[in-house]
């Protein structure tokens, strides 16, 4: 027979080893530590939306709705689904749809896989993971400087550095509108420094020419009408709040007028943290104010703001730290020989996890149950703190050997348990012994 053909995952979709997996739990929990801190709610929406919630929320002409979302009729009744490419839509449906806001604002959180058909490179993948945070009801720059100090709180506990926050206004429809006309008439006079895809936004969305990645096009991009510019008096009142905020809180900034986003729903405050740490994909986070957007799916006018961290990106800086998250480890790894004392070894196990305790119990592979000698060798390698031995004699004594794997002087100290004393005496070196860090027990 020959052999069947390997199956590997998806081109810009990536496994999350359990090598990996410690990092990943260490990124989680300090981000809904901090999030449960400033009072943000967790929220779960589905990962497949219609696919007319993404082209009204992201904006027509967008590269995510021009080119990157996965979208497919659904083979059973035809409807038009996609892999949401991003959160805020999905939230802001839910918002609107259980009437969410109906009590006052609220602050919500979620995370979870985002699809787009992105050129897969470093840092930037077909499938990633995004942790969001949408404070929805809010409308002055105090909510946006929490969420931006919400951010660099993050980074502190994770021990982040190195990354800036760029800081933008893009004002509302009218002043869009104004500064667009401007913006418009001085791309058509620098037509010739153009690219393609400058040619063709140039009359449906040339605010994200400002955007470009060319070099070829830089001296123009910088050169043009500034939105800033355009302003008018809250506008500017907002961002000068949030300056103010931002300001008294030692929090650094750069203002940068070329920054616009690549989503349209985004009204008066923008902004990304960036790192250079990264290459080219260096934004960890960003996000921005899209008060409109509740409104234009038929809600009462509700103001909105929030952002979006990138994982990978984020775990890839943590990597870089060389961030020491606990290896996966348990308390007790529990060896047994014989049939009687597996039994056994099942009934202790449950109870040492009834006391909070991280047990893996030895199991059978193909190659069998395994000699003591090759099961220690497995309780050595899980890194437990005690290995708890059953074999004849200690079912023949009702006792079981409880064997320190990791003592003081290195030695390994063994002391012969009765069954029904195992799990206080474990607990009691463990909890004796708490300042060691391959201690799981939590109680
Ligand atoms: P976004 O800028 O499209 O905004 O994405 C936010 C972050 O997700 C990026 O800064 C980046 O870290 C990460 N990211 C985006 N695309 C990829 C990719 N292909 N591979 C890896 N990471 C990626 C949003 O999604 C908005 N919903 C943010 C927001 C929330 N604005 C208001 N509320």
């Amino acid at each position: 027979m020959s052999k069947p053909e390997k199956i590997v995952a998806i081109k810009g979709m990536n496994d999350i080893l359990p090598t990996n997996a410690p990092l990943w739990e260490l990124f989680e929990n300090t981000t809904e530590t901090i999030l449960k801190s400033y009072g943000y709610q967790k929220i779960v929406t589905p990962i497949v939306e219609e696919t007319g919630l993404f082209a009204r929320a992201i904006g027509a002409v967008t590269d995510i709705v021009e080119k990157e979302m996965y979208s497919f009729e659904d083979s059973m009744n035809g409807d038009k689904l996609t892999l949401r490419p991003e959160g805020t839509a999905g939230v802001v449906r839910a918002v609107l749809e259980h009437n969410l806001v109906y009590d006052g604002p609220k602050r919500l959180w979620y995370k979870g896989p985002m699809f787009r058909h992105e050129r897969p490179q470093r840092g930037r993948y077909r499938q990633f993971f995004q942790f969001g945070a949408e404070a929805v009801g809010f409308s002055g720059p105090d909510i946006d400087a929490e969420l931006i100090m919400m951010c660099r709180r993050l980074w502190d506990d994770l021990g982040i550095q190195n990354v800036r926050l760029e800081l933008n206004s893009i004002g509302n429809a009218d002043e869009r509108l104004r500064h667009r006309a401007d913006l418009i008439a001085y791309l058509e006079k620098h037509e010739d420094i153009l690219d393609a895809e400058a040619k063709r936004r140039l009359h449906s969305n040339p605010l994200r020419i400002l955007d470009t990645k060319n070099p070829a096009m830089q001296d123009m991009v910088n050169a043009a009408p500034k939105l800033l510019d355009y302003l008018g008096e809250e506008s500017l009142a907002h961002l000068e709040g949030l300056k103010k905020i931002l300001d008294r809180n030692a929090v650094q900034y750069t203002i940068n007028p070329r920054l616009v986003r690549g989503l349209d729903y985004y009204n008066r405050t923008v902004f990304e943290w960036v790192t250079d740490e990264l290459g080219s994909q260096g934004t960890i986070c960003a996000g921005g104010r899209y008060d409109p957007l509740i409104e234009t799916f038929g809600g009462k006018a509700t103001p909105a703001v929030g952002f979006a961290m990138g994982m990978e990106r984020i775990i890839e800086l943590m990597k870089g730290l060389g961030e020491a998250a606990a290896p996966n480890q348990c308390d007790v790894y529990m060896v047994h020989q014989g049939e009687e004392a597996q039994a056994q070894a099942f009934i202790l196990a449950e109870r040492l996890r009834d006391a909070g305790l991280d047990v893996v119990l030895h199991c059978a592979t193909p190659a069998g149950a395994g000699s003591f000698k090759s099961q220690m060798k497995k309780a050595d390698g899980s890194g437990a703190a005690f290995a708890v031995i059953i074999g004849e004699d200690e079912v023949a004594s009702s006792k079981a050997a409880v064997k320190a794997m990791r003592g003081e002087s290195g030695e390994q100290q063994q002391a012969s348990v009765p069954f029904e004393e195992v799990v206080d005496y474990v607990v009691d070196q463990i909890v004796g012994d708490h300042d060691h860090d391959h201690v799981h027990y939590h109680p």
